[in-house]
């Protein structure tokens, strides 16, 4: 055994601040045609010699091409690093990297006292517009492909003719159900701010007709009745006990025997993997303290108390986002 592990893991974070940085002065716009480095520190107002060797760094980490004296976007920068790609990840990328001080902060917030960065925040201030949009980029990476594709051809998604997409924030899981069931009619539920980006969404898809949005903060405000199916993606990640009444209002909605599923990351009981689970719970913990994220099991037990029955697992996970489709029914339908 050798230490080299050790010095791959710092690799790791000095190449994560490479790309930090580089999106940041958002770099890969500028690089779309061949630039010199002389040009692109003229333009960023950046030191040139420094800036030469930044961008011999991006090439070495496959983010940039040298070709002659000049430097160009790779296949993957030019595809998720322009603002303008409809396949950028940028606004996830800067939501992920808001977290850089929280992670600067280990060692003192293992102290145990409640983080001052999180204080007084409320949900609106969270779940504001370029969350929602980072949200969406997220959902693409896989979620709502695998969710759609595991759960429309089940005959309770055939036959439904309701579904609440709940804490469904731009509302790409909504349209994606209603794309896969021309019979269906979709409601997203949201914060009153987050409905109005979900709004775009639903246009853009020409979906007005078949999607409705409901503004409001689930634990607490009606969230309307008779849903044959109630799907929630990452959206109940709460202390038992918010989320027991959460589920209570959910079984509540649902039509007798009728199914909910909640899509979360999945973590192993024993709590040590997958890692990127374990390092998203453990990001959050140091924003939150406290015991957010739940195994199935766990999950199950909530869903029990709540008054659900028939449970069924189904994994979609993938390895950049390990993720469990949890469905349950109803109970009134046995
Ligand atoms: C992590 S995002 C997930 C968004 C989307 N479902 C997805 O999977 O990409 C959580 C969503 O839950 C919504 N949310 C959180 N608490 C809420 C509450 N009390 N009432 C309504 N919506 C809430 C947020 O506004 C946000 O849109």
């Amino acid at each position: 055994m050798d230490c080299e592990l050790l010095f791959d893991i710092l690799r790791g974070y000095e190449q994560y601040r490479l790309l930090s940085a580089a999106v940041q002065l958002d770099v890969f716009s500028r690089l779309r045609e061949p630039t010199e480095a002389d040009d692109l520190s003229d333009s960023l107002r950046r030191s040139p010699v420094l800036t030469e060797k930044f961008l011999n760094c991006l090439v070495g980490i496959g983010l940039a091409e040298k070709k002659g004296r000049a430097y160009v976007n790779t296949p993957l920068s030019e595809t998720y690093l322009v603002p303008e790609s409809p396949f950028s990840v940028m606004n996830l990328l800067r939501l992920i990297g808001a977290g850089e001080k929280l992670w600067d902060q280990i060692a003192k917030a293992l102290e145990g006292r409640p983080p001052a960065e999180n204080g007084r925040r409320n949900l609106e201030e969270v779940f504001d517009e370029s969350f929602i949009v980072a949200m969406a980029e997220g959902a693409m990476r896989g979620g709502v492909q695998a969710s759609i594709g595991a759960l429309t051809r089940r005959p309770e998604f055939k036959r439904a003719q309701n579904l609440l997409d709940l804490g469904g924030g731009h509302g790409l899981y909504a349209i994606g159900f209603a794309l896969a069931n021309p019979a269906l009619e979709a409601t997203v539920f949201d914060l009153p701010a987050v409905i109005e980006v979900a709004r775009q969404y639903v246009e853009d898809y020409e979906l007005q007709e078949r999607i409705k949005l409901i503004a409001g903060d689930f634990t607490k405000d009606p969230i309307g009745a008779g849903y044959d199916v109630v799907f929630a993606s990452d959206a109940l990640y709460r202390p038992a006990e918010t989320l027991r009444a959460v589920l209570g209002r959910i079984r509540d909605s649902l039509v007798d025997g009728g199914l909910f599923v909640t899509k979360h990351w999945a973590m192993n009981p024993d709590r040590t993997g997958p890692l990127t689970t374990v390092l998203w719970e453990f990001r959050l913990a140091l924003g939150a303290h406290g015991h957010y994220v739940y195994d199935n099991d766990e999950y199950i037990e909530v869903l029990k108390e709540a008054g659900f029955s028939s449970f069924e697992l189904i994994d979609i996970s993938t390895e950049a986002k390990p993720s469990s489709l949890v469905l349950a029914k109803n109970a009134l339908g046995g």
